[in-house]
């Protein structure tokens, strides 16, 4: 490391997601104010790298620092596509060219794995912080942008269970998550779903045509709403179901087709909308607290780890052992699906599982989010 003013790069890598600005706002004004490094905006992330294209940061020059505070997207660009690994070379010089001391990447499981693998290699001060809509990075609880993705989602259901009564209509409504079903769990309960279909839980057409009937015959419901995470299942490939299909087109098709009862089906794949907007006080609060500790560590010397969110707190992790487990899926025993069980919520064909161990004692955690 130089004597001199130490330099520090950060970057956003991998989709975008809200709460990256507002990351980047508390790395920079701690690293700056309390620690007196110069701050280094990689744009683009390995992109700007390879390029050396790069901004000076700083608390007064973020002026800007209230802005940033509401602002959706990343004023640094991402990127979540190409072939990094194959400029591996190009990448890490990047990294001593522009002169840094230490790297940290806000970044989801993707990116980091290649990440990851170019810090060992380069040999560089790299530290991460986690962010996806998806969360499924292994080790935290929460990643930046989770918590407003599904505030928004759960809007999006609320206004479509308003239009999905009025006309008796069932609606599939398709959310992102990738390979997880968080979003799709965690939305699908706040927003007031009947059935939720994640990559984690087997489900058939069957049980979910006999969840609408039930509906029907015991509470008079005709409207429904079913959650979808985009990773459900492996579309069965045929004449009519390309593999590009969507996920909740399909669904909604083999409804239609095996329904014994009428039903009007409606589907509505919520895409890009998940991914802006402002991030909500949970996810500034993660990304406040993720960032700031990302600087302590990079300030003590400490590298090679990830800040995460553990039992309410803000914890550190290596990132050789997040890059290990991760994704992490939905556990099919965890608190969130009995929860939806008991709210009689269709979540594939699963036994009801017991509830809570009664040797517990009541200062014991019996459930982990
Ligand atoms: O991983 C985040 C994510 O938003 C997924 O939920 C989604 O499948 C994907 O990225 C979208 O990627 P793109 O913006 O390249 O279509």
């Amino acid at each position: 490391m130089s004597t001199s003013r130490k330099r520090l790069g950060v970057f956003t890598s991998g989709g975008d997601c809200p709460g990256l600005n507002t990351a980047i706002r508390a790395i920079v004004a701690h690293a700056t104010l309390s620690y007196g490094w110069e701050v280094l905006g990689i744009l683009h992330a390995t992109q700007g790298l390879i390029e050396r294209k790069a901004i000076p940061l700083n608390a007064e020059g973020l002026g800007g620092m209230d802005v940033l505070l509401n602002m959706g997207g990343t004023i640094l660009g991402a990127i979540n596509k190409g072939d990094t690994l194959g400029h591996a070379d190009e990448v890490i010089a990047g990294y001593y060219e522009l002169g840094l001391d230490a790297l940290i990447a806000i970044c989801g499981d993707g990116s980091l794995k290649i990440l990851h693998q170019l810090a060992q290699k380069g040999n560089w001060n790299f530290l991460a912080v986690p962010k996806t809509i998806d969360n499924d990075v292994a080790l935290t609880d929460r990643a930046i942008g989770f918590d407003t993705a599904v505030n928004t989602v759960v809007e999006a259901l609320s206004r479509i269970t308003s239009t999905a009564a009025s006309h008796d209509r069932v609606f599939v409504v398709e959310v992102m998550g990738r390979t997880a079903g968080h979003l799709a769990l965690y939305s699908g309960i706040a927003g007031g779903a009947d059935i939720i279909l994640i990559p984690e839980i087997p489900y058939s057409i069957e049980g979910i045509c006999q969840h609408l009937q039930k509906l029907r015959d015991r509470w008079g419901r005709k409207f429904a709403l079913i959650v979808v995470a985009e990773g459900s299942k492996e579309l069965e490939e045929d004449a009519n179901h390309p593999r590009h299909c969507s996920i909740g087109q399909y669904i909604a098709d083999k409804i239609a087709q095996y329904s014994p009862i009428p039903i009007e089906l409606r589907v509505s794949v919520l895409g890009h909308i998940q991914l802006g907007g402002a991030p909500m006080a949970m996810d500034r609060l993660l990304a406040a607290g993720m960032g700031n500790t990302a600087v302590d560590l990079a300030a003590q010397g400490t590298f090679g780890r990830m800040v995460a969110w553990q039992a309410g707190q803000v914890v550190t992790v290596p990132i050789a052992d997040v890059v290990a487990k991760s994704p992490r899926h939905v556990d099919p025993n965890s608190f969130l699906i009995r929860t939806a069980q008991g709210l009689g919520i269709y979540v594939g064909d699963k036994p009801m599982l017991p509830y809570v161990d009664p040797t517990l004692c009541r200062d014991q955690v019996i459930c982990a989010i």
